[in-house]
Order: C-alpha cells, then structure tokens, then sequence
C-alpha cells in the first residue's frame, strides 16, 4: 500500500501562441468554465493535501482566478519554458513535505513523503472517474513507483509514444521528435498524466538532461530514468478524449463539441428531455431537474438551475437564472442573472428578466422588461410593461404585489411600488407608489369628437382637389 498523502501539479506555463489571444490558453473558456478550472475541479475531486500550479512569468489573470479558488493551492514560478520536466522541477518548493527522507521543507512534519499527480492545464475534458482509477492503481498492493496515462488515439500524430519491454512493462516514452521511425510505428501514446511517489520523481526531475531534438527537459524521461535506477514504471489507461490537449482555437471547438455531447447526455440520464439535444448549448455547471422539457435552440450560460417539470420552449437565452417546479419559459425568451422565476411562473416570447423575482404563478407572457423587480405571486404583466429601473445615473428597484394587474404597454418608473391586487389601466407611465387594491391610470385622456371622422375626410379630401387643380395650371 502506497502513500496516502497526495499533492497535484497542474502545468500551465505555456503561453498557448497558436490561441493568438491576449487571454491566457488556459483561461479560455470550454462549457462556460475555464480549461484550467475544468482540470482543477477534477484533481479536487481527489480531496489532494496541496494543488500547485504552475505559470510562466506574468501570468497574472491566472495566478488570480486560481487562487480565487482558495484552499490548499499554490502558485509556482516556471522562470523560463525549458520543458515539461523544467515546469515540473520549478514546482519543487512548493512541494515541501512530498519530496521524502531529508526534505526539511516547513510543512514535512514526521511523514515526509507523498504521491504527486503532475496533469496539463489545457486538457479540461479529464474526468474525475480517469484520476481516481490511476490513484486507485497506484495504491494497489506491489504498484509500481511511476504511472503514466497511456492512451490510442486514431490518429496517434505527434504524441509521444510509449515504449514497453518484453514483459509489457513500462520501458521509456519517446517524444515523436525524437521517435524511431519503428519507434512512430506504436500506437500506445502518453497522455501527458503521471502520478508517483513523489521522492522517486523529485529526484529524478532532478536527473533530467534536455539532449534531445528540442533541447527541452522533457518530464518524459523520467520513466527510462525509473528504470535505470531499479525502479518499476507502469500504465495506466486513459479514453483518448479525456486527455486531448487543446493548443488552438480549432482545437478548443472540438473540446467543446466534445463536452456539449457529454453534458447533454449527463442531462438526458438525470431525467430531462432534450427534443433536439445537438442545438441545445449547456453550461457545465447547468441543473436540470426531471421532466424538465428542452425544445431546440436554447442557451444556457453559466449558473442556471431548473426544477422539475419546467419547460424551456424554443430560442431561450437563460444565464444565472432559477426557475421553480412547474415555471414555463420562452420562447424567445431571456433570463439574465439574478432572474428567479416561482413555482409555475410564466414567462412568454421577447420577455426579458434580469435580478428579479416572479413569485408563483405569475405571469409576463409578451415582450416585456423586468429589471431589478419583485413580482409578487400571481401577478400578470401585461404586454409590453416596462420596468424603468435605471435614470441614467442609478439602478432603482420596482416592487409588485401578489395578484396585481399591470396593463399593456405601462411604464413603471422605478423606485415604485404597486400594491397587492391593485390593477393599473393600460398604457400608464407609473411615477408614484399604487396602494393595495387601488385601480390606477395615468395616461393622457381621451377626447371623442362626434362625427369627427367625416369632416377630417371631407377637409382633406378639398385640400387634394385644390392641389391637383394648382398642378394642372402651372
Ligand atoms: C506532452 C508530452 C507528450 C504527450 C503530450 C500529451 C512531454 C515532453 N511530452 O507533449 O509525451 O504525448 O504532452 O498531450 O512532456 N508546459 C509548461 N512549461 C514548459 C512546457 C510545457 O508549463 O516548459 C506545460 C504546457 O503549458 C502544457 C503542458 O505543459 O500545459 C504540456 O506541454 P506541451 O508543450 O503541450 O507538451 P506536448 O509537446 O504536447
Ligand atoms: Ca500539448
């Protein structure tokens, strides 16, 4: 039985140039979420005592939303990118505790020693079930001290290739660079994760020379180092999607496709119809209760939860929005953050919510604004009603009764209040608070004059007869 104690270094030092982005590689985004919070949300699922990631020089934005994430995580320093094994060998003093006998590191404490798992930032389709089977491996009885995720992708391209001896064991990995043409033959390539005793791989990180075809210290070598030195090396197999290293914007495309495939299919086993599942975007921190009914083309940003039985109609756009058993949405419909939608709330085509609250059973079933609002239960909204929630200089917020009546095309010129059951006449620009039950208009009045249509017709009609007649004579 191997040690317990595991600590997970995520390498992100790459400055991703084929991304052509002044946004770092791994902050792009697959399902809403970065590749680098991908990768770190499925080493947590390992509960590691310590994550270090590690940056290049100035990678601020990085450095930032990791540590945004709080707990045991660090941030270390590649000075220059001289390769994976480099990347690896700069996150030595921030692995304290891990790097065995004699590692008098401040947190080594009386058990010195530990696993480290070493995984790349740009492969956010890594599984938590991938991570957890090599963990599992490596604390089988007689384990060997190295695992490499191996993998046979279709097209093995310029992966490295896994090399095993006679008995099937783990020999060396060669970089395609420096690859054999026999060598390019093998279709057992590396997935880019290793997990070992960390004593065992500190050390021979430590050994690593950058004689090769890229002058790099690869991380690879470390496995002909293992042997070399009477270690045991061994595999552990990986699904080729899982470990697809993303390196451009094509490549990110793919990753996404990937991930909406899985997501959707997530979704569908959790008990949600999907009526038309490849034109339907999920996030993937998206929440699907059962029975949920999703017609084609809708949206989900990040942050959205839908309760049971809700049904989500055609070309929704929906972002950090709840919705409650039983709510009805679109379509064409958009739930902007902070829309909170009650049990059986209604809200209809060209409808636009955004921080407000419907309470149950109300309804916004045509083209309207709701900002910043609180919609008591059973209210109706009639079409066209506006929230006027900002002056120019100040959000204000627009409070609406349980079972009050808003009539079409009505203004509320927020901070307003209109009570519970009160009805508010169509067309109304509302300025000042409606009490409870009170019926309000506030429009400008209506004036009929009796047979006034004829003799507007009649006036015009001269009018046109004298202009044509002044036409004829010029
Ligand atoms: C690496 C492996 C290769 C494997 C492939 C799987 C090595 C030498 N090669 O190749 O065997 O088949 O991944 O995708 O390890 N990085 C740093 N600092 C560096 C260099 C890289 O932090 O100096 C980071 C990168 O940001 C990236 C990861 O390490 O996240 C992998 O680097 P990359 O250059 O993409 O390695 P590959 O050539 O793809
Ligand atoms: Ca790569």
């Amino acid at each position: 039985m191997t040690s317990e104690k595991l600590a997970v270094v995520v390498l992100a030092a790459g400055q991703g140039t084929r991304f052509k982005s002044a946004r770092p590689k791994v902050l792009h985004e697959v399902a809403g979420k970065s590749m680098l919070d991908h990768v770190l949300d499925a080493a947590a699922t390992l509960a590691p005592e310590r994550i270090v990631v590690v940056l290049g020089p100035g990678m601020e934005a990085v450095a930032e939303a990791a540590r945004a994430r709080g707990g045991n995580l660090h941030i270390a320093i590649q000075e220059q990118r001289l390769g994976t094994g480099d990347a690896v060998a700069s996150a030595r003093p921030a692995l304290a505790g891990y790097l065995g006998p004699g590692d008098a590191g401040p947190e080594a404490g009386s058990e010195a020693g530990g696993d480290i798992l070493v995984a790349f930032g740009d492969t956010p389709l890594l599984t938590a079930e991938t991570l957890q089977a090599m963990v599992t491996a490596r604390r089988a009885p007689g384990a060997p001290e190295l695992l490499c995720a191996a993998f046979r992708p279709d097209d093995p391209a310029h992966y490295g290739r896994v090399v095993r001896g006679p008995d099937g064991t783990l020999e060396k990995i060669v970089e395609y660079a420096d690859a054999s043409a026999a060598e390019r033959e093998i279709g057992l390539c590396n997935g880019g994760m290793l997990l070992g005793d960390g004593a065992v791989l500190m050390s021979l990180v430590a050994q690593l020379g950058n004689d090769n075809a890229k002058g790099e210290y690869y991380l690879t070598d470390v496995f002909a180092l293992a042997r070399a030195a009477g270690h045991r090396a061994g595999i552990a197999e990986a699904d080729p999607d899982e470990v697809m290293g993303v390196n451009s914007r094509a490549e990110l495309a793919v990753a996404e496709a990937l991930m909406q495939v899985r997501l959707r299919a997530r979704v569908m086993a959790e008990g949600a119809t999907l009526v038309d599942p490849t034109t339907v975007w999920l996030s993937a921190d998206t929440v699907l209760g059962r029975d949920v009914t999703i017609q084609p083309n809708v949206y989900f940003g990040p942050g959205v939860t839908v309760g049971d039985g809700v049904e989500i109609r055609a070309f929704s756009h929906l972002e950090g929005a709840t919705m409650a058993a039983g709510a009805t949405v679109g379509p064409f419909a958009r739930l902007r953050p902070g829309a909170v939608l009650g049990a059986g709330a209604r809200v209809g085509n060209f409808v636009e919510v955004k921080n407000a609250t419907l309470g149950a059973g109300a309804k916004a079933n045509h083209l309207t604004y709701l900002g910043d609002a609180e919609v008591g239960a059973a209210a109706n909204i009639g079409a066209g009603t506006i929230t006027c929630n900002y002056d120019g200089l100040a959000k204000h917020r627009t409070e609406i009764g349980e079972g009050a009546f808003i009539g079409s095309n009505t203004a509320l010129v927020a901070p307003v209040t209109v009570g519970a059951g009160a009805i508010v006449g169509a067309g109304s620009t509302i300025t000042r608070d409606v009490p409870a039950g009170a019926v309000s208009t506030a429009r400008g009045a209506q004036k009929d004059r009796e047979g006034g249509a004829a003799r507007l017709r009649e006036r015009h009609r001269q009018r046109r007869d004298r202009s044509s007649g002044d036409e004829k004579q010029s």
